[in-house]
């Protein structure tokens, strides 16, 4: 078994109907289907360097050393890489995002990718992209669709070890070549993560199995929306899924309140501009930034607008893009 050093981009992927609940929490097993688009530019390089003088794996992230609970998720997927390579050599690793000043935006899903693509690489290993969506999912969840560039849909599967739960590309980026508009929030607030508002949610939002059952219908209607590139029923469906699980983490006990002033005034621009004519959309992840989808068209003064909102920090704009890939490990 040749080791070797390898580094790996990911890009960051924003759900459309989104993952928030989980039937295995130590293999990242979803309760229902989710659909997403990767972003181009945005996104995590990492690089692993196997090494047999190394006591235990190390990770620098965004040149600080990666806290206990982050260090947890990545010996898990490193240890399924040794397991599957038949090595134990331990690895020194580093991950950087892109663009630092994207906040907001889950890095875990890019970075997992990342390590996933880079780590198997660096032993030995030339996984499918189904194995390598299973891979990245074991570190985070919404990993597994970071794989793949363009939209992708992540299956929950049946199976209990996870065999039949990884993401598989839908269309590419040239499908439906709509721009993204990140509008950051002013906020400056610690927030719950996604692992732990998820389990809180599962176990103290009273909305919680309705919310699981909305998205069994929100995945194949987003689904026909985006094969008849229709944003009038894709915003029906995306904006009502994203509130959806916002209402469901609003009525948990006690609640998970991600929303600041600047992001309601976000979801009433978007409506009112798009009442006014503009193709445009929005969702929200677990925290106060609100993404927006536009027609290339209409991409300026959408964003021109969300730019003069109180409170909004920056409007980070771009496309759809590419999925994961190797990139030189010296450079
Ligand atoms: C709101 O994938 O970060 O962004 O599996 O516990 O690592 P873990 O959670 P994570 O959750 C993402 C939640 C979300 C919705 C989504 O991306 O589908």
């Amino acid at each position: 078994m040749t080791l070797t050093r390898a580094a790996a981009f990911a890009p960051s992927n924003i759900a459309l109907t989104k993952y928030w609940g989980k039937r295995d929490a130590t293999l990242n097993l979803p309760l229902a289907d989710s659909i997403s688009f990767s972003l181009a530019e945005l996104g995590s390089l990492t690089i692993v360097a196997p090494q047999p003088d190394l006591a235990a794996d190390e990770m620098v992230l965004d040149d600080k050393p990666l806290d206990s609970a982050g260090m947890t998720k990545v010996r898990r997927v490193l240890d399924e890489v040794r397991r599957m390579a038949g090595s134990d050599v331990k690895a020194g690793m580093r991950s950087v995002n892109t663009v630092a000043s994207a906040r907001g935006l889950a890095s875990s899903a890019s970075a997992f990718a990342a390590l996933a693509l880079a780590a198997s690489k660096a032993y030995g290993l030339d996984l499918d992209l189904p194995a390598l969506s299973r891979l990245a999912r074991i570190g985070s969840g919404s990993a597994a669709r970071s794989v793949h560039g363009g939209f992708a849909k992540w299956r929950k599967g049946d199976a209990a070890d996870g065999q039949d739960s990884y993401a598989e590309q839908l269309w590419p980026a040239s499908h439906w070549p709509l721009r993204v508009l990140v509008a950051q929030v002013r906020d400056g607030k610690k927030e719950v993560s996604s692992t732990a508002g998820m389990q809180h949610s599962a176990v103290g939002s009273p909305l919680f199995t309705a919310w699981i059952g909305q998205c069994e219908r929100d995945v194949p209607a987003c689904q026909e929306a985006l094969a008849g590139r229709d944003m009038r029923k894709l915003a029906e469906v995306v904006e009502g899924n994203a509130l959806a699980m916002h209402a469901t983490m609003l009525a948990t006990r006690p609640p998970l309140v991600y929303w600041q002033p600047a992001t309601v005034a976000v979801i009433h621009a978007v409506r009112r501009m798009r009442r006014d004519g503009a193709e445009c959309c929005f969702t929200i992840d677990a925290g106060s930034s609100v993404v927006v989808l536009t027609s290339a068209q209409d991409s300026r003064p959408v964003a021109e607008t969300l730019s003069e909102i109180a409170g909004i920090e920056q409007v980070i704009q771009t496309r759809i893009g590419e999925g994961a890939r190797l990139v030189n490990a010296d450079g």
